[in-house]
């Protein structure tokens, strides 16, 4: 394969993501410390590990800098701050404000998600994101975070991913709370997430603004997890499920978070004005599905497939980097509002093929903003190794590989590949010879 050189645009900013619970580690009363205490981990592993990074955030933050990092996304794991209704934790605030401050003295901007997959065990407990009343304890624990960090911090995800935490904790049941086929609740569910992002949305602006910053130095937003559903076959039944897995996955929380617009089968909110309700679309690419049409409604009407000999990473995701700008362009076209591109990345253990998945989806990024699409930020998905939810830590995204037992951090070369990225802003033919050939030349 011929490898082409490419410049990126200096303003675009480059970083790397994690979140709260996949890297923190310590015995947290929180929904997935259960889980893995009830043995729900595929492969035996346990939140309370993870990456040990409570007790590394000094060196995890030289990682960082190592890999020319100019921002980086980071999680606030809520059970720390609020482990009891009511009751926060200024111990537990201090760690992220100490996290916070280091980031900024090595020149490194951080976006902070409030919400990815980890529900205190008080409000898990109590129906989770099902209960209507989860939408104001949401926001009483936003209030006291941006409260104690929006000195610091003016660039927020309110929720990652409502549609893969619902999909897999109501419908398919492999995540907590385990539950299976209940569509209603799914519903119940994206609802819910949808006024939480939108009260927080125009609550974190005020709270932000109050303490002296400017609109336009606010970037708040939510990570969507957003694939590509294409056809199996020309049938029409096929068509049909193609169209409700993408509204029903994906473009019904686009809408609603985005705009308040509530599609149906969502429940109309009145009380939502009509505006913007994001600063940045937060888009996690990873993959593709060929949707085939089959008569099950407990299957939601399809079958998932991956197109036969297609690239797939080590989970067997089919590895398609036209979809990133595929989806850049519509979701581009249709709203207008620029896009980070808050999560891509690719589970290799052996590092074989993550440093042509960077190469190649970083193409398909720029030419996307090359062909007039504002795309602010690129984020790779992972810093390290970490534990992966149901799949625990086996399953290896990091720039940085893990070893577990000792908790020690090596680059691996695809993370050094894209530590020069970062650092130079383009791939040149040096690069490729070194990161990208080396193999195929060795094989050949
Ligand atoms: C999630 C991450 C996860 C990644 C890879 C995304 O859907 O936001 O938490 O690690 O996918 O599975």
């Amino acid at each position: 394969m011929a490898y082409k050189t490419f410049k990126l645009p200096e303003d675009l900013l480059m970083g790397s993501a994690t979140a709260a619970t996949h890297i923190e580690g310590g015995e947290q009363p929180h929904n997935w410390y259960r889980w893995s205490e009830l043995g729900k981990i595929q492969d035996g592993s346990h939140s309370k590990v993870a990456c040990d990074h409570i007790n590394h955030i000094e060196s995890d933050v030289k990682l960082l800098k190592a890999i020319q990092t100019e921002t980086y996304r980071m999680g606030i794991e809520w059970s720390r701050i609020e482990p009891v209704e009511g009751q926060f934790s200024q111990e537990g605030i201090e760690l992220y404000r100490k996290e916070i401050k280091l980031l900024l003295k090595n020149n490194i901007r951080p976006l902070v998600t409030l919400w990815h997959f980890s529900n205190p065990l008080w409000m898990e407990d109590d129906g989770g994101w099902i209960n209507p009343k989860c939408v104001d304890r949401y926001l009483n624990y936003v209030r006291f975070v941006v409260d104690e960090l929006g000195d610091l911090v003016t660039d927020w995800v309110t929720i990652n991913e409502p549609n893969v935490y619902l999909f897999f904790g109501y419908f398919e049941g492999r995540w907590p709370p385990g539950m299976r086929g209940k569509v209603r609740k799914y519903l119940r569910g994206a609802n819910h997430f949808a006024k939480a992002h939108l009260k927080a949305y125009d609550q974190i602006h005020e709270q932000l603004k109050a303490k002296g910053h400017k609109s336009e130095e606010i970037h708040v937003g939510v990570a969507h997890h957003l694939r590509i559903f294409d056809m199996f076959d020309k049938r029409h039944l096929t068509k049909m499920a193609a169209y409700v897995s993408n509204h029903l996955f994906q473009w019904m929380y686009l809408e609603a978070m985005t705009h308040a617009r509530f599609v149906f089968p969502l429940k109309w909110h009145r009380e939502f004005p009509k505006k913007n309700y994001c600063d940045f679309i937060g888009i996690n690419y990873y993959s593709r599905d060929l949707v085939k049409g089959i008569y099950n409604p407990g299957t939601l009407f399809n079958e998932l497939y991956v197109k036969k000999g297609k690239a797939v990473n080590d989970l067997g995701w089919e590895i398609y980097p036209k979809g990133l700008f595929r989806i850049c362009k519509r979701v581009y076209k249709h709203y207008k509002i620029p896009i980070f591109i808050t999560e891509n990345g690719i589970c290799d253990a052996n590092d074989e093929q993550r440093a042509k998945f960077i190469y190649d989806h970083l193409k398909q990024l720029n030419k996307a903003i090359k062909k007039g699409i504002d795309i602010r930020r690129y984020y790779h998905w992972s810093t390290m190794d970490n534990f992966e939810w149901a799949e625990g830590v086996s399953a290896r995204f990091g720039l940085y590989h893990n070893n577990y037992e000792t908790q020690e951090r090596t680059l691996r070369d695809s993370g050094k590949f894209y530590g020069e990225i970062c650092k130079k802003k383009k791939v040149s033919r040096k690069m490729i010879k070194k990161y990208l050939l080396k193999r195929e030349e060795v094989e050949a």
